[in-house]
């Protein structure tokens, strides 16, 4: 049975909101990068003692830190990311960024406070023989390897968890939204390097070269038909070359070239195919020309795969507090990547989406963009959905 009347946790949220409001603000001011989080995590740990949510664990992995609301061993973690990214923000917000070139541009400054929300909400429904709820606050999402490795290997995903929630703010979702989705809702993102040594030589006497240019640009044109022609055309995959760097001056036949890009895909089966496939092509075109090569794969976060009976729960307490109406369902994963995928490695979670759009105000900017915003109207939205499915995960417990 439902742990709560549901009403009265979203009009409790409801009333947190100017507090909220004021702790996201104070976030969205001091963006910090990855594994830099030092003043964002003194804020985080000053909430947290101020809200006297207890068994407060600062400094792991770095500037990450968990904390513990209710009784006994945590049977369910809440967990947000906490780092920025280099971006200048040009919101004109009157809280936009005081850091120099540092800007909250994939909204973590709302998933921290939307978790801050849910331990004070949860602070007062937890019963005592719901069990623990654990806050995690992770840094360095956005540059692999990441912080969630980090904190899985200093213990944070204790024996007795049995769930794992995170969420991510969607400006192209309305506030008072959530999105939901079964199975991969996001992609394994890997990372390749490719460098040729040809041979150098003048412009006008390309015979007597080994030209690294040419043999890259085969190169890059041909991985694209790994993806059309080698995979299922029914399984999702990426193949980016984003960089290609090579030669000095028009006159003069480059030797050497450096490719870098990344690989995303849905699978465990197709990701796995991807450096044989890849190299495959890579040396046929690299052994006509007679150039050497070296082809180095990264393996970056794994997919995000939701767990499908927790995404039933988290749907069924979404729509009680929001209305059945404001319950999306994500009809395709991104093809970006998330390391929240390392904590579902030992345990099943559910990852979500935030809507935080808000078309008057045309928030609609994308991740990532110096104009991206948020709809403050999202953060009470947010900590009640995620008291609210820590509550059904708990009580559901007790049938
Ligand atoms: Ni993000």
């Amino acid at each position: 049975m439902a742990a709560c009347a549901d009403n009265k946790l979203m009009d409790k949220s409801r009333e947190l909101a100017p507090k909220l409001t004021e702790i996201y603000r104070e976030l969205h001011q001091i963006p910090e990068l990855a594994f830099e989080e030092y003043k964002t995590a003194e804020i985080i740990e000053r909430i947290l003692k101020s809200e006297a949510i207890g068994e407060i664990r600062t400094g792991i992995a770095g500037t990450g830190i968990t904390a513990c609301v209710g009784r006994g061993a945590p049977k369910v973690a809440l967990r947000a990311d906490m780092d920025a990214l280099p971006v200048t923000e040009q919101t004109g917000l009157p809280y936009s960024s005081k850091h120099p070139g540092k800007m909250h541009a994939c909204g973590h400054d709302v998933h921290m406070t939307a978790v801050l929300g849910a331990g004070m909400l949860l602070k007062e429904y937890l019963s005592e023989q719901h069990g623990g709820v654990k806050l995690i606050f992770q840094p360095a999402e956005e540059t692999p390897p990441g912080g969630a490795r980090g904190m899985i290997r200093q213990g944070v995903i204790n024996e007795e968890l049995e769930a794992i929630v995170g969420l991510h703010s969607q400006p192209f979702l309305p506030a008072g939204s959530i999105g939901v989705k079964e199975g991969p809702i996001m992609a394994a993102a890997d990372m390749f390097t490719l460098t040729i040594a040809g041979q150098g030589g003048h412009g006008a006497l390309p015979h007597q070269t080994r030209d690294a240019i040419v043999v890259g640009s085969h190169v890059v044109q041909t991985l694209q038909t790994v993806v059309s022609r080698m995979v299922d055309p029914l399984e999702p995959a990426v193949i980016s070359v984003g960089s290609f760097h090579a030669g000095t001056k028009a006159n003069i036949i480059a030797g050497q070239a450096r490719l870098e890009g990344t690989v995303r895909t849905l699978t465990a089966e197709t990701r796995e195919r991807m450096p044989k496939l890849m190299e495959q092509v890579i040396k046929g075109i690299c052994d006509s020309y007679q150039v050497e090569y070296q082809f180095s794969y990264e393996w970056g976060y794994p997919p995000v795969v939701n767990d499908t009976s927790l995404v039933a729960l988290l749907r069924d307490s979404a729509q009680r507090l929001l209305g059945e109406e404001n319950v999306y369902q994500i009809p395709h994963p991104s093809m970006g990547g998330e390391d929240f995928s390392y904590y579902l490695e030992s345990v099943p979670g559910v990852y979500f989406y935030l809507g935080v759009g808000n078309e008057k105000l045309a928030r609609q900017y994308p991740w990532h963009h110096p104009r991206f915003q948020a709809d403050e109207a999202a953060l009470p939205v947010a900590a009640a959905v995620l008291a609210q499915v820590a509550l059904d995960v708990l009580g559901g417990q007790d049938e």
